[in-house]
């Protein structure tokens, strides 16, 4: 009786029916919130390797382009002793993680100098990562050094790691440090003194440890007082100062870079140089270089590239190095005006060249050949090659 009253009660049937639906809405509920936690999971794990790609990314970027770019040991070539007193006192700090400050006029050889110290400090397993800060352009600055999250502005579609970032472990270089807009340096004061920083957009401090080498042709003392550079991020940059003699201070060194150009550039593009021009020498020694050792190289360069037989014959017309240029475009092979062999007494052989640098070298490290400070190390060659090169040159 009490069944059949229950069974016939429509408000009671109607009352389990709705019960049974919402056991099954709340199973569907259930289901859907599992299947929606294991997807974020997912979704993170994603983003998580989505970001390592990228970190890995930008690493193999860095070290494509390291590699496109930089000999495997930079060359320091020179035997003036105020160079090679600068080369010993930066090999000394490269060991230490003090930041370095490199100053001198364009081409001087600051970038190879950065690269020297970075070739010879811990962090030389890890690439150099290098930023000129006069070619990024005003706007993308702090996004590239410093990073930025997805959609901190428009473009920004998703999160980029900075050069500080990617740096990381390892030597960051500054070119052009005093190009570095007045609203940047805050940023970068911070960096030096603590590591930390924000990526564009984004709240959460990181940090890193990097070493700084800057660079700049300018001089920072005259930007500050230009009020263009602040002077506690001069001072924090300034802690091992060096500064770069420029070519015409060091004049007993040109024979030594012509010989090392003649040779790169011979061997590149396949060319058999033998000797150089006298009167080429002399002009060389003679001009004022105000693009310095990049000047040199690209005027060797060209002179190894339009040199018709294997004698290398310069011209620096008016000691002005675009003049030259105009004067070496407007020459036709025709009028390429080499001296026969009736004047070969007045040209000099690469070989004796050589010998005569080598000779020079060896009296300025007292006969050392090996070791840091040895001749081996001046000329760039392991001590063996340079043993192999004296015996055929016959030098004691
Ligand atoms: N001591 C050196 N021995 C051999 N080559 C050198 C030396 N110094 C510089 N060079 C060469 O001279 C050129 C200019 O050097 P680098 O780029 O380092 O100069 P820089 O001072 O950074 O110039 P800029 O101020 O214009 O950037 C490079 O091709 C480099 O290989
Ligand atoms: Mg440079």
């Amino acid at each position: 009786m009490k069944q059949a009253e229950l069974k016939t009660h429509p408000l009671r049937e109607s009352q389990g029916a709705d019960e049974d639906e919402l056991l099954a809405n709340q199973h569907t509920i259930i289901a859907n919130q599992e299947r929606i936690q294991s997807n974020q999971a997912k979704l993170d794990l994603l983003l998580a390797n989505q970001e390592a790609i990228l970190a890995n990314q930008a690493k193999l970027d860095l070290r494509i382009s390291q590699q496109e770019h930089t000999p495997a040991s930079p060359e320091m070539i020179g035997v003036n002793p105020i160079f090679r007193e600068i080369v010993r006192k930066a090999r000394t700090v490269a060991g230490a993680d003090a930041t370095v400050l490199v100053c001198g006029e364009t081409g001087t050889g600051k970038e190879v100098l950065a690269r020297d110290i970075h070739a010879r400090s811990a962090r030389r397993d890890r690439p150099l990562v290098t930023v000129n800060c006069a070619t990024l352009p005003a706007g993308l600055i702090e996004s590239d050094l410093f990073g930025h999250e997805k959609g901190a502005f428009t473009g920004a579609f998703q999160r980029k790691l900075g050069r500080f970032e990617v740096a990381d472990g390892s030597t960051i270089f500054l070119d052009e440090v005093g190009e570095v807009p007045l609203e940047t340096q805050a940023k970068f004061l911070r960096i030096l003194q603590h590591g930390e920083f924000e990526r564009v957009g984004g709240t959460q401090t990181l940090k890193v440890d990097v070493r700084v080498i800057a660079a700049t042709n300018q001089s920072l003392e005259r930007l500050i007082a230009e009020q263009k550079f602040r002077s506690d991020l001069f001072y924090r940059l300034n802690v091992f100062p060096i500064t770069l003699p420029p070519l015409r201070h060091r004049r007993e060194d040109i024979l030594l870079l012509v010989n090392h150009f003649a040779r790169k550039y011979a061997r590149r593009f396949g060319r058999d140089i033998s000797s150089i021009n006298q009167d080429s020498l002399r002009q060389l020694q003679e001009y004022d270089w105000p693009g310095n050792i990049r000047e040199l190289e690209h005027v060797i360069e060209r002179a190894v590239l339009i040199a018709e037989g294997d004698i290398l014959d310069i011209e620096l017309p008016s000691g002005n190095e675009e003049s030259y240029r105009l004067a070496l475009d407007a020459r036709t092979p025709a009028n390429v005006n080499f001296i026969g062999d009736a004047d070969a007494h007045r040209f000099v052989t690469l070989e004796d060249n050589e010998r005569h640098y080598i000779r020079q070298v060896l009296r300025h490290t007292r006969g050392r050949i090996a070791g840091s400070d040895g001749a081996a190390a001046i000329l760039g060659l392991p001590p063996s090659t340079l043993r192999s090169r004296m015996k055929k040159l016959e030098l004691n």
